[in-house]
């Protein structure tokens, strides 16, 4: 998670608890958590087939995948349960004032 460069992706005010929001970063989808007041990143795709994580249902720090159910910890985009066995890439945040940067 070093290097890369930093984007601007969204406002703070636009991820809201347990709604996951979608962003492309070039070629990259990300996919933005909130949890507890802080924003996590992860890689939108699932490992297992191709799904986006966004659509997907997240309760606290996991989100579901909204095709065959597989959870991922959104904090460190690992693998918790089955058909899902590979992690997710997760990125750097930072939050400035009310915009979330992530680091691509
Ligand atoms: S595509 Fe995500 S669990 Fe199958």
């Amino acid at each position: 998670m070093s290097g890369g460069t930093w984007h601007r992706v969204a406002g703070k005010d636009e991820i809201a608890p347990d709604e996951p929001k979608k962003v492309t970063v070039g070629s990259e989808e990300i996919a933005l958590f909130r949890v507890d007041g802080e924003i996590f990143a992860t890689h939108n795709i699932c490992t297992h087939a191709y799904a986006s994580l966004a659509d997907g249902f997240q309760e606290g720090g996991e989100i579901e995948c909204p095709l065959h159910e597989g959870r991922f910890d959104v904090k460190t985009g690992k693998a918790l349960c089955p058909p899902v066995s590979e992690g997710l890439k997760i990125f750097a945040v930072k939050v400035e004032g009310d915009d979330v940067f992530v680091q691509v």
